[in-house]
């Protein structure tokens, strides 16, 4: 079946009180219908629903429809996407190893690379995440895993999945993706040849702006890593985030194709705005990864940049706007502007923030579904009273 209808169709048994709708467990454990039945759960890989923090019925309805959307062997679901990325990376390395990652990173992955992971002795290098060639001479003897987002938050910078994925393969490592930004709907990292994909299901999955969420797919050996750890951690999603996210499934294929749509039409008429310095969007011609862009995601996704020049521009373009919201969070059907010098990416360096051009003017959109000409309208008037 077609993604749509996967995403659609999976669904939790049927109860005895035949609902249509996907039901919601809201329990934190499950009754045993035997002694012998609460022995022989406990005494191997539990695999059924005795306590939450393991499993739910709920949560892996969640996760069983993103397996599908992404083609993986296996999936865990977790309370965000920090915690995906967090559980997949500690569950793969250990003291010693080394990690080549795309250089242009979300600000939180970054920290865990630089302050906590060198705190077990977990090294890393950064590379240009559009140089190829670049991770294959990063790599030591005790490189274990490659890490990349594509395309990156918020530089939009792309890597070429098919070329780590060879790599990868070649020289024996696991290779892991964060998808957030994509989702399966554009790219499915694992048809390239990543081993992990992690989540923020916080962004387009929930698409609506109301839970936290994240998840891991991938093949099942190291799933079978990441979900060892995730129980005994304990970074669950809950229940009720979960069948959030189980019905936003349903509708993500509809929502990012116009989110990709509105974004494409308002990249291409702010080009045209001469109080913008540049814009950057994948599937715009000027955009230096373009034909990449092309093969590797259906659309060209639903967040933007512009550059408006020095920051208090910026300052006045963000006070100026009255339809678009000014909130960190992306993936929203409401449009989102978020100005990552001074919020997302401000525990970065001027330096750290220039390499992976994120500059003082620098401006992100998440371009939401409202009508796109109440967007431009907005956008238009909020650069004009900036200037
Ligand atoms: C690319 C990327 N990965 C991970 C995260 C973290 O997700 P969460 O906020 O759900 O923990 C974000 C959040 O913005 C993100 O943009």
């Amino acid at each position: 079946m077609h993604p749509e209808t996967l995403a659609i169709r999976t669904q939790t048994a049927r109860s005895a009180h035949r609902e249509h709708a996907t039901p919601l467990f809201l329990t934190s454990s499950f009754v045993f219908d035997s002694a012998e039945q609460a022995r022989a759960l406990f005494a191997e890989e539990i695999a059924g629903p005795v306590y939450s923090r393991y499993a739910n019925p709920t949560t892996d309805e969640f996760v069983e429809k993103l397996r599908l959307l992404e083609g993986a062997e296996d999936g865990l679901a977790t309370a965000s996407g920090m915690s995906a990325v967090y559980t997949a990376l500690a569950a793969l390395l250990q003291s010693g190893d080394h990690v080549v990652a795309g250089r242009a990173l979300f600000g939180s992955t970054h920290q865990l690379f630089t302050r906590v992971f060198p705190k077990w002795g977990i090294t890393h290098r950064y590379v240009d995440g559009a140089d190829a060639d670049a991770f294959a001479a990063a790599i030591q003897p005790n490189t274990k895993v490659i890490f990349v987002e594509t395309p990156s938050n918020p530089g939009l910078d792309l890597v070429d999945l098919a070329a780590l994925g060879d790599l990868a393969r070649a020289r024996g490592l696991t290779f892991v993706v964060d998808n957030c930004f994509a989702t399966p709907v554009l790219t499915r990292p694992i048809g390239f040849g990543a081993h992990v994909v992690v989540h923020s299901a916080t962004k387009f999955i929930d698409g609506q702006g109301r839970v936290l969420g994240g998840a891991i797919v991938g093949e099942a050996s190291r799933i079978a890593e990441a979900r060892f750890l995730a129980r005994h951690s304990g970074p669950a999603l809950a229940p009720f985030n979960a069948w959030v996210l189980s019905k936003s499934l349903e509708t993500l294929a509809l929502r990012v194709e116009r989110h990709a749509s509105n974004a494409l039409a308002l990249a291409t008429a702010l080009e045209e705005n001469a109080a913008v310095q540049r814009v950057r969007y994948p599937f715009l011609a000027s955009h230096p990864q373009q034909a990449l862009a092309r093969r590797q995601m259906r659309w060209g996704g639903g967040v933007l940049t512009i550059d408006v020049g020095a920051y208090e521009t910026a300052r006045r373009f963000l006070d100026g706007l009255r339809l678009c919201s000014h909130s960190p969070n992306l993936g929203d059907t409401r449009t989102i502007v978020t100005h990552p010098t001074s919020t997302t990416h401000s525990k970065l360096t001027d330096a750290e923030r220039a390499r992976v051009g994120i500059t003082p003017g620098l401006v992100r959109i998440s371009v939401g579904l409202e009508h796109v000409d109440d967007i431009l309208d907005d956008v238009s008037q909020a650069l004009a009273s900036a200037r």
